[in-house]
């Protein structure tokens, strides 16, 4: 029988710089969709071939004329194949995601990390995050990376991550765990606020569901292998995102701020509130549809 294109390539390229290439290339050919944390063909083959690899991000390009050995190539060469056969995002394939330069656990219980927040965690939410010892909640927490993101950033914080998703928080417990970040992480299975009962956070930060549902039909294949659960959010993809704005004052302090992630459902948002003074952040690395409303302002236009 003959070789297919991924055989050959597997017994006759040598080099990181050559899988690089041969996995560029045969991406550019699939029409493959990025967006799980590269944007292009070259970067999301760079990752790969150095995640497959267990080598870090900044590994000096000079090394990549390393010679590999049979497994090494075999491992790759499955993993560029299942890339573009399954069209899986290539962090289900590889098991890491990265947000706010920390590395997650990711699987398909969770979406992919890619959230533009993480920009605010590096920059520890300034100026609006005013308490000493805040304590945080991470609502519709997926793989946690917010939350944890949180707490590493954030020397003196206390922070709960929740999730509806049994699964999902499997792996936010995996990625607690990993983080070394016990007891000052918790996680608790909640439908929005249904266990938060008298709890309050001087910040509650959310990537909830928000896709739309003409949105979700026109989603491309790499988004299937994500849970559904975890992208729509009914007809408009406001669904959550209006109860959370009904019931989080209940659950901020005083000076307590929410900031809410709705992406490109911000323009059904602010046609359905036009009266609410959403604060839309701004963001140096790209990204935007993030919102930041007071307590205050809570209370005033939804209490
Ligand atoms: C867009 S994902 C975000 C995950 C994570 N925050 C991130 O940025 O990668 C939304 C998450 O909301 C969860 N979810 C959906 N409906 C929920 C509900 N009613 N209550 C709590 N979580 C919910 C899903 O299980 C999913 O993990």
């Amino acid at each position: 029988m003959s070789k297919d294109k991924f055989q050959q390539a597997e017994q006759k390229l040598k080099t990181i710089t050559d899988f690089v290439r041969f996995a560029a290339t045969e991406f550019e050919r699939a029409e493959l969709h990025y967006g799980h944390g590269t944007d292009n063909a070259w970067d999301e083959a760079v990752a790969l071939v150095l995640q497959m690899l267990e080598l870090p991000s900044d590994y000096p390009v000079v090394m990549f004329d390393a010679r590999l050995i049979k497994e090494e190539k075999a491992h790759i060469i499955n993993a560029i194949r299942s890339r573009i056969e399954s069209r899986k995002p290539f962090a289900y394939i590889t098991n890491k995601g990265y947000f706010a330069g920390i590395e997650f656990f990711v699987d398909e219980r969770v979406l992919v990390p890619r959230s533009p927040i993480a920009e605010l965690v590096e920059n520890q939410f300034n100026p609006w995050l005013i308490s000493d010892e805040p304590r945080i909640l991470d609502l519709c927490c997926g793989s946690g990376c917010i939350g944890i993101a949180c707490a590493a950033y954030i020397p003196d914080s206390e922070v709960l991550v929740s999730d509806i998703s049994p699964e999902a928080l499997e792996v936010a417990e995996i990625n607690i765990e990993q983080a070394g970040l016990y007891p000052r992480v918790q996680a608790v299975e909640s439908d929005l606020f249904s266990a938060m009962r008298d709890m309050k956070f001087d910040l509650i930060v959310s990537n909830p569901p928000y896709v739309d549902a003409e949105d979700l039909a026109d989603m491309p294949a790499e988004f299937f292998h994500e849970p559904e659960i975890g992208l729509g959010s009914g007809e408009d993809g406001l669904e959550l995102t209006r109860k959370i704005l009904q019931q989080a004052s209940e659950f901020l302090t005083e000076h307590g701020v929410l900031i809410l992630e709705v992406g490109n459902s911000w323009v059904a948002l602010q046609t359905a509130y036009p009266q609410v003074p959403f604060s839309w952040l701004e963001f140096e690395r790209g990204g935007d549809g993030v919102f930041l409303l007071t307590k205050q302002q809570l209370d005033e236009h939804f209490n």
